[in-house]
């Protein structure tokens, strides 16, 4: 049993864990993620490590469904049955000189232990963060500190540049020169953001979020494409790069499973929730 020390809520639908796993925190680096599991009779899902402090691990999540409205519920004291950790590939940091690290909506969880990573490898580390509207942007304070320049957009203009992270991406890539980038986020951001650095020839990582259930490379179900080629998410990256990825095909596989998750998420707020039965959608 993993103890939940400490909860947050940091944005709506937007939590933050700190959960006791010494094995993870130990050995966890910038780009990796874990496995929980709440209960005897709960779902596996794949959470990124976003942060690590002694003996205990950070994890960062937006309930969209049954298992991470249930995790919302935990307050500290509370166990979790599992936390399988650190998997996944660490992210590729390197002295490259100017890196722009950028994390759109929940994905924003993943920047500051990569921004950390590059700034301690010697680069020149410059954070862009966006969401919908200012309510919904996390870790505005902690990436400040960490980066040498930090940029905010929202896509109502309530903070910082009306607009989304690419446009800021852009107009950056024509001021300077840039080295290497990280992008994270729902699929559809990492696409179009992604093709910006595309004409530019920079260097440019992705973080994918297929669906994954054993996270060692056995089931399958994280397959992506990968210049043609296929790969696990869960060992071959998460982390991959970018020009190389078919977004169509990996949004294409989040989707098979809306109806079951949809179901599962039903029979929760039926049967188990100590929400009363209230949707939280
Ligand atoms: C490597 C990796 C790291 C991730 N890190 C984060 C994170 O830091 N914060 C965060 O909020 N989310 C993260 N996710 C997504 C998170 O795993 C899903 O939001 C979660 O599994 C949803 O479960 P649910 O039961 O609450 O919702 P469901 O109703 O079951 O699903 C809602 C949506 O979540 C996705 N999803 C469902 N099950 C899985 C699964 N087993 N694996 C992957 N995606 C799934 C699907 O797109 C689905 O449509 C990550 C995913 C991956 C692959
Ligand atoms: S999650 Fe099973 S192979 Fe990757």
């Amino acid at each position: 049993m993993y103890r939940v020390e400490e909860t947050k809520l940091l944005a709506e639908r937007v939590y933050q864990i700190w959960v006791n796993a010494p094995h993870v925190a130990r050995h966890a680096r910038a780009g990796q993620f874990l496995i929980i599991r709440i209960d005897e009779t709960g779902e596996r899902i794949p959470l990124t490590i976003s942060a690590v402090n002694g003996d205990t691990v950070r994890i960062i999540f937006m309930a969209v469904g049954k298992t991470t409205q249930q995790l919302a519920t935990l307050n500290a004291g509370d166990a979790i049955l599992d936390v399988a950790g650190p998997l996944g590939r660490p992210s590729e940091i390197q002295r490259y000189g100017t890196c722009v690290v950028i994390g759109g909506g929940v994905g924003i969880a993943s920047t500051p232990i990569i921004a950390r990573e590059a700034k301690e490898a010697g680069n020149y580390v410059i954070g862009i963060i966006g969401a919908r509207n200012a309510d919904l942007l996390i870790l505005e304070d902690e990436m400040r500190t960490i980066c040498d320049e930090l940029f905010i957009t929202t896509d109502d203009g309530s903070k910082g540049t009306h607009g989304f992270v690419s446009d800021v991406l852009k107009a950056e890539l024509e001021r300077r020169p840039v080295d290497c980038t990280w992008i994270i986020g729902p699929a559809i951001m990492m696409k179009v953001t992604s093709n910006v650095t595309r004409p530019y020839g920079v260097k440019t990582f992705v973080s994918l979020n297929p669906i994954m259930v054993d996270g060692t490379g056995m089931c399958g179900s994280c397959r992506v494409q990968v210049g043609g080629e296929t790969k696990f998410a869960c060992v071959d990256g998460p982390e991959f790069d970018a020009h190389q990825v078919d977004f169509d095909l990996l949004m294409q596989r989040q989707r098979i499973y809306t109806g079951e998750e949809r179901e599962s998420l039903e029979h929760y707020h039926r049967h188990d929730c100590r929400c009363g039965g209230d949707s939280h959608e």
